[in-house]
């Protein structure tokens, strides 16, 4: 864990006593730690033993012009690996689940992209509250880590969950995420895009297909959960918004191609979308009115950008890697082959999406990996587990080009 950065948000609570060792124990693994110090949590930790401790400023104030200066709010979390909650009072959990940002160490919890990891503390009934019960699912679904809380006598008298973890458990819990969590992709940026796209025929009516983005999503997820800094381009889906990208909603193939040219550079490119081959040539400004007698309005299509050809022929903007897919209905191999040519790409994920194979809506997905040199089946498996295979094969790329 040598030199990794944890920013320690310490809230008010009587466990906020144990935050010293805490330090004194990340420090000895070789973590650097910064702490973010709440006003609860400055009524049983001083800022100086803190600052002492971790050998840098202890940060409390947001309207702090000096310390906006220095550092920025903003900055303090984009400064650290991993952030830590400890202790997580009710109220700071509360705070985190509602997107509330009215104090420094809640704005820092909402506007980060880093992983989070909270060690819970409070009185057992507070835990035990349905609320607080509602905020931790709440928190776990979208992706941050918890530690504890344990069980045993508490402060108030009473005994039952609600102790804070052990310094111990606290560092091993960064040992485990950092262990766990290999991050070879660290550095690089993906840009990924998803989901149908919508083509407007009128205000109010539009053209679309099936694709439900599952896949798109999972595989943002899976390169972000390598380190990756992911910027997710999608139509619009049903999905929650993977942990830790930045998303980007787009409607039209038009503006999928504007979302993903400004999202450039990167070193990485998957067009996971099914985007619309075509658009009305003539989409009125009004909605378009049934006229009484008369025949019914007829479309007239032109083809829309081509999103994976246009960046893969980027020139100097050019991904290093640009991963395509084919949704194929037969010939799966060969049309995909001939479509990685085609459109210049690297890879091509080829998928077999005729109705009998379920892949649209499903969440399974029979792919082949076809590279310039090869086409490789991959057995059936859950379209998180080909995000997952996909995103380690990327990793490996870069790491064979090292
Ligand atoms: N694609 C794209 N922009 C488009 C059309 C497709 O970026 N306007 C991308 C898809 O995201 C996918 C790849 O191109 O990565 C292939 O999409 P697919 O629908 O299989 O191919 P098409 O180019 O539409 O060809 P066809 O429908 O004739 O098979």
């Amino acid at each position: 864990m040598q030199g990794k950065r944890v920013l320690l948000i310490v809230s008010g609570g009587i466990a906020a006593i144990k935050i010293p060792e805490t330090i004194r124990r990340m420090r000895e693994r070789g973590l650097n730690v910064r702490c973010v110090l709440t006003e609860g949590g400055a009524q049983f930790v001083t800022p100086l033993s803190l600052s002492a401790l971790s050998e840098d400023k202890v940060y409390s104030d947001i309207f702090s012009l000096t310390d906006e200066n220095e550092m920025g709010h903003i900055n303090l979390s984009r400064d650290a690996d991993v952030l830590m909650v400890a202790p997580a009072s009710a109220d700071i959990m509360a705070k985190m689940a509602a997107g509330l940002a009215g104090d420094l160490a809640s704005t820092v919890l909402l506007a980060t992209d880093k992983p989070v990891i909270c060690a819970p503390a409070m009185n057992v009934r507070m835990w035990e509250h349905p609320a607080t019960q509602a905020n931790v699912e709440l928190l776990k679904s979208r992706g941050v880590i918890m530690v504890g809380p344990d069980e045993g006598d508490m402060a108030c008298g009473e005994y039952g969950m609600g102790r804070m973890a052990e310094p111990d458990m606290l560092v091993k819990a960064l040992e485990d995420f950092f262990l766990a969590a290999p991050r070879p992709l660290e550095g690089r940026h993906a840009v990924v895009t998803s989901g149908p796209t919508h083509e407007p025929i009128d205000p109010v009516r539009y053209i679309a297909n099936r694709s439900s983005g599952k896949q798109g999503h999972a595989i943002a997820a899976a390169l972000q959960k390598l380190g990756c800094k992911t910027t997710l381009v999608t139509g619009p889906t049903n999905l929650k918004d993977p942990v830790g990208c930045d998303v980007i909603r787009i409607e039209s193939a038009r503006d999928m191609l504007a979302a993903v040219e400004k999202a450039l550079p990167a070193d990485i490119a998957v067009c996971a979308a099914a985007v619309a081959d075509w658009r009305t040539s003539n989409a009125p400004d009004q909605k378009i009115k049934k006229q009484a007698g008369s025949a019914p309005p007829s479309l007239e299509m032109v083809e829309n950008p081509d999103i994976l050809s246009t960046i893969s022929n980027a020139g100097n903007k050019r991904p290093s890697l640009v991963v395509g897919f084919a949704a194929e209905t037969d010939d799966v191999i060969e049309n995909a082959t001939s479509k990685r040519e085609r459109k210049g790409c690297d890879w091509i994920v080829a998928n077999d999406v005729s109705p009998q194979a379920g892949t649209f809506a499903g969440d399974d997905n029979t792919v082949h990996l076809i590279t310039s040199g090869s086409a490789e089946s991959w057995p059936r498996m859950t379209k998180t587990d080909v995000a997952n295979q996909l995103a380690s094969r990327i990793a490996q790329h870069f790491e064979a080009a090292e």
